[in-house]
């Protein structure tokens, strides 16, 4: 019997493997695709079938034709792509990938605050458990929420969670007033102002690129506000050839392969002398911690049944209204 006690499969891996090889002849032999979230390491991006932001992977998970799902992101990612392929497997190579933001929103917690504001719409950013996805009227990611939101009449009430500072940012650019969760990502809430102020002098062209995860005064600041895949169009389209980019620097890996001749500065946190800003959860799976899983299709991702049940209704509701409004196809 393979353990999965610490989370994740803890067998030694010979000298002798080839463990990228055996990656791809595992998927192979398992009819196995690997997604990944722009935040993780550069190598397990580099290997994965599809890398994406919180939609895309919904999305494909959604719609993929394959036996196993490995899903190299946080647990909540894991879930979600559960809830959406009940009868495929699914496997998060390390189950320690929490999120801090998902953390900041207790599911009986929202239950009560749900039942607190009766006659309301409850609209909940991906990054939540699936236990809140089940308490909730529709799920939006970053790239979809602005759209969602208005998508919604005018004078409907609406309660958001859990992201204060995306709910704020909504709120401010679409004019409604909808109630807020008072939740956070760590990661993105910690960058320092002044640190990019710093660095916009000392690189006078650069745009700031900010995730609406982060704090209000750093989005002020910004050229571009959006999530991982807008900041990653925008850095395309634009002709600008210097950015700062707050949000979680695994994503410059992509930036800088779509453009090898720009550059991208990784916008620093408060604390410390760190001159980027990770997310220790997505940093969690490596190569060996993916080919065990692959190998030993472990540890695998099961939702209750009545939580998934509920939950996949507000996560359909997402994907048909982006569908409707031609976010995704
Ligand atoms: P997006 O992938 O939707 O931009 O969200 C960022 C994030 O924090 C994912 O955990
Ligand atoms: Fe969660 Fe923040 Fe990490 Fe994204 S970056 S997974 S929101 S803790």
């Amino acid at each position: 019997m393979i353990s999965v006690e610490k989370g994740y499969v803890d067998m030694a891996i010979d000298n002798s493997v080839d463990i990228k090889s055996e990656i791809l002849r595992l998927k192979k032999e398992k009819n196995a695709v690997i997604l990944a979230h722009y935040y993780q390491r550069n190598e397990i991006q580099d290997i994965a079938d599809y890398i994406g932001d919180s939609l895309a992977l919904a999305q494909i998970a959604a719609k993929v034709d394959a036996d196993i799902i490995v899903m190299c992101g946080v647990h909540f990612m894991g879930e979600t792509a559960k809830i959406l392929c009940p009868d495929k497997k699914v496997i998060v190579p390390d189950m320690n990938g929490g999120c801090s933001l998902a953390d900041s929103c207790p599911a009986d917690e929202f239950a009560s605050f749900v039942k607190d504001h009766p006659q309301h719409t409850v609209i909940s950013y991906v990054n939540t458990s699936a236990a809140v996805k089940a308490h909730t009227d529709i799920v939006v990611t970053s790239s979809n929420a602005k759209e969602i939101v208005e998508s919604l009449p005018n004078d409907e009430k609406i309660i958001f969670g859990p992201d204060r500072n995306l709910g704020n940012y909504i709120n401010s650019i679409t004019g409604r007033n909808m109630i807020l969760w008072n939740g956070a990502c760590d990661v993105h809430e910690k960058f320092s102002l002044e640190k990019i102020l710093a660095l916009k002098e000392k690189n006078n062209n650069a745009k700031i690129l900010v995730h609406p995860e982060c704090k209000k005064s750093v989005q002020m600041i910004a050229d571009k506000v959006g999530s991982t895949q807008a900041l990653l169009n925008y850095a395309i389209k634009d002709e600008c050839y210097t950015f700062i980019v707050a949000t979680e620097s695994g994503i410059i890996h992509e930036m800088q392969k779509k453009c090898p001749l720009k550059t991208f500065i990784p916008a620093p946190p408060e604390d410390g002398s760190c001159s980027c800003n990770e997310c220790a959860y997505m940093k969690l799976i490596t190569l060996e911690k993916l080919y065990n899983s692959l190998k030993y299709e472990l540890p695998e991702i099961n939702v209750d049944k009545e939580v998934a049940e509920k939950a996949i209704v507000s996560i359909n509701r997402m994907l048909d209204i982006s569908k409707q409004l031609g976010i995704i196809k």
